[in-house]
């Protein structure tokens, strides 16, 4: 016989106002690793198969659902923040009475998807259960009030806390899973007769006991998991955690980072065998590196795809960019979106690329432009050429062949093209097109003026 599974609701309490941000921005959209507190949460919603994801939103008002417009989420406005039992009583009327209901939280980001299947395995029909910790300090958690047999008896928040109480070292996460048709009963009957004057979502656990209900305790395989966001401090200090967890699993995969702790992903990160990344490198949004790799120092790359054996040296910035292989990039290059970069192609020093493709073998070495550009296959771009590319309304296109050799400090003023084979004099200014195999120049005729002398300041000496 095969019973029917009860359908999880998971309720993600993000109405607080984070006083502590001293932000405009709601907390739960501060970013960690790029991405809002509230994102991290959804995800492991998503990733433990909530069937329906409730967030209950309330400070920063339609801000916060307007981040994630597009995802399926059932939104629930708590306007007024009279607690945490409160807020999960705003949604458990769309909540489906046969429902099992997990509680989590926007602003605890790390929580882990293995900690909330033993959470959710350990409650049941008859069964609340509570994500708990044991810390020597703490702090302003509520605090896990047991029996003398072991039992839990109750949580107390610590501004209720008696002497004795405080004393408690078992504290509550907030982490909880129990079934919808409890959970209304006990919710009806929450009482703001406390310290806070708030409905504490925590007194439910006494009624649990009431009721003769389990309650159960499980916890967290690591301290950072639970760890929440209440100021900029702590927000840093998850980041830290979360950005050395991501490191940690890049080198478990076998990438080189020189250094875990000056190594910033906010993104996704497909990386090949044997990428080396050096210290201080910043990806963002997805970045994928092929076998062989190496990312120098002081680099940002985001949204990029770099392809086996180039090299990437120092100080680059690359974004929207699709790389070759075997490439030659930088130290100091910057290459912009909409481009293309082919096999075996160099781009140096101070050279900006932006919107252009890059010809096989071609080499752009050093001070210059190329923007909105076709280049084709071993071309030698000078240093110092500009394409002009602007004039002022509209961009226009620079057209160059195969194999063409632009001489250094050349101006290529766009809408032109440069045939297959030419070749360039250097100091030209190419504002019409220039044909394939022969040698074009524009070039004011040097002259000297003999006897020439220099001007002297009026009213000196002359020494
Ligand atoms: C709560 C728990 C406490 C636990 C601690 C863990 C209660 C009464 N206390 O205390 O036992 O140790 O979390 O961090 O539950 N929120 C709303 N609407 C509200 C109130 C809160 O959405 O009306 C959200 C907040 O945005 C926040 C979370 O619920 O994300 C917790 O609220 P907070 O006021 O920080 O609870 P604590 O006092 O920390
Ligand atoms: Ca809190």
């Amino acid at each position: 016989m095969t019973t029917k599974r009860s359908p999880l609701e998971i309720v993600i309490l993000a109405a607080g106002k984070g006083t502590r941000m001293y932000s405009e921005l709601p907390k739960v959209l501060h970013e960690l690793g790029g991405r809002p507190l509230l994102a991290h949460v959804v995800a492991g919603a998503r990733a433990i198969g909530g069937d329906v994801i409730h967030v209950i939103y309330g400070h920063g008002g339609e801000q916060v659902p307007a981040r994630f417009a597009g995802e399926t989420l059932k939104w629930v406005l708590q306007s007024e923040q009279l607690g945490t039992g409160h807020a999960l009583m705003q949604a458990m009327p769309q909540v489906a009475r046969d429902a099992m209901v997990l509680v989590l939280y926007g602003d605890v980001p790390l929580i882990q998807t293995g900690t909330l299947r033993q959470l959710l395995a350990a409650a049941g029909e008859r069964t609340l259960a509570i994500l708990t910790a044991e810390f020597d300090e703490p702090g302003g958690y509520g605090r896990i009030v047991r029996e003398r047999g072991g039992k839990v008896a109750r949580i107390v928040e610590r501004k209720d806390a008696s002497a004795e109480e405080l004393a408690i070292k078992e504290i509550n996460t907030g982490f909880l899973a129990a079934p919808a048709r409890l959970l209304n009963g006990w919710l009806a009957s929450l009482n703001n007769e406390n310290a806070q004057g708030e409905y504490y979502l925590t007194d439910v656990i006494a009624m649990a006991v009431a009721d003769g209900v389990e309650v159960a305790t499980v916890q967290p395989a690591w301290e950072w998991e639970i760890m929440g966001v209440n100021s900029k401090r702590e927000l840093a200090q998850l980041e830290r955690i979360y950005q050395g967890n991501q490191a940690d699993a890049l080198m478990q995969q076998g990438v080189t980072l020189r250094d875990p702790a000056r190594f910033d992903l906010r993104g996704e990160l497909s990386a090949g065998r044997d990428v080396m990344i050096d210290i201080n490198v910043i990806l963002e949004g997805r970045v994928e590196l092929g076998d062989g790799v190496e990312i120098g120092p002081n680099s940002l790359i985001r949204d990029a795809r770099i392809d086996s054996g180039t090299v990437v040296q120092a100080n680059c910035v690359i974004e929207g960019a699709d790389i070759g292989r075997r490439c030659r990039i930088g130290p100091f290059a910057r290459i912009r979106p909409e481009t293309r970069i082919a096999d075996a192609a160099h781009i140096g020093n101070f050279v900006e690329i932006k919107k252009s493709d890059i010809g096989e073998g071609s080499k752009v070495n050093h001070l210059s432009n190329v923007g909105d550009s076709e280049v084709g296959k071993t071309v030698n771009i000078g240093a110092g050429t500009i394409t002009c590319n602007y004039d002022g309304v509209n961009k226009h296109r620079t057209i160059i062949g195969d194999h063409v050799f632009i001489g250094s400090g050349t101006q290529l003023v766009a809408p032109v093209t440069v045939g297959d084979d030419a070749f360039i004099g250097a100091g030209s200014t190419i504002a019409r097109d220039a044909p394939s195999g022969e040698l074009t120049l524009s070039r004011v005729k040097q002259r000297t003026i003999a006897g020439w002398r220099r001007p002297k300041k009026r009213g000196s000496t002359g020494k």
